[in-house]
């Protein structure tokens, strides 16, 4: 499985957890990251044919950010405008990225008990969060479970770091299609199923009669 990181930081240099993730990222396997901010320039303009390239040779497209304004950053919604083009991934015949998977990896400066209702940000990330689940849908991708990162305002660099395994595993993890988790949980509950039924078989015929 390949997978593409487009990462969107105003200042990757000088992030905390974002530059962290980046460059772990950039050392996995199978995985190439993209610094949107680098590769738009101030301008923001973006080679369109080179990014629908680059989503078409990956499987899993990930859009990786920190949380500002509760969405992201203005670059990742001016390469979302030119490269998710009509025709392309949405319109008459722009099908070109059905099937492919869609994971946000996001940090938050706000502790995670404030993304509840009654917290003091009211809505949880996944309410935040519909308008990329719906790109995602309009756009045939399989919108997976985000990976978010809570309360950068008060983390260590301890927290941080420790992060860097759950991050890579959660975003490499083969199994995050929700339909292939259902899949499995469905063989699991026929294996049960299946064993209740032969049991109570066995205790039938053991407390029959003899
Ligand atoms: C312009 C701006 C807007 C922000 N908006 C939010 C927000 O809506 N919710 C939130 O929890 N944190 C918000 N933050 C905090 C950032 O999410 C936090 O600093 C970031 O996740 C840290 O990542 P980094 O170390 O990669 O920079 C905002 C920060 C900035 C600079």
């Amino acid at each position: 499985m390949k997978t593409l990181v487009l990462t969107a930081h105003t200042d990757l240099g000088n992030s905390r957890i974002n530059r962290t993730w980046f460059n772990a990222l950039s050392e996995a396997d199978s995985v190439t990251t993209r610094d949107l901010t680098a590769v738009g320039g101030a301008e923001m303009l973006f080679d369109i044919e080179a990014e629908q390239a680059l989503l078409l040779a990956h499987d899993r497209i990930v859009f990786q950010f920190p949380f500002y304004w509760y969405s992201a950053p203005a670059v990742l919604k001016a390469w979302t405008d030119q490269v998710l083009s009509y025709g392309f991934a949405h319109g008459p015949g722009g099908d070109a990225l059905e099937g492919h998977e869609f994971l946000i990896l996001v940090s938050t400066g706000g502790p995670a008990d404030s993304y509840h209702a009654g917290g003091y940000n009211s809505y949880s990330m996944d309410e935040f969060l519909k308008p990329f689940q719906q790109t995602a849908n309009l756009t045939g991708m399989v919108y997976l479970r985000p990976f978010v990162f809570h309360g950068m305002a008060l983390a260590t660099d301890e927290q941080i770091e420790e992060s860097i395994p759950a991050m890579l595993a959660h975003l490499t993890d083969p199994e995050l299609d929700p339909r292939v988790k259902k899949a499995r949980l469905l063989k699991l509950l026929e294996g049960d199923a299946a064993k209740t039924a032969e049991n109570s078989l066995t205790m039938s015929t053991s407390a029959a009669p003899t």
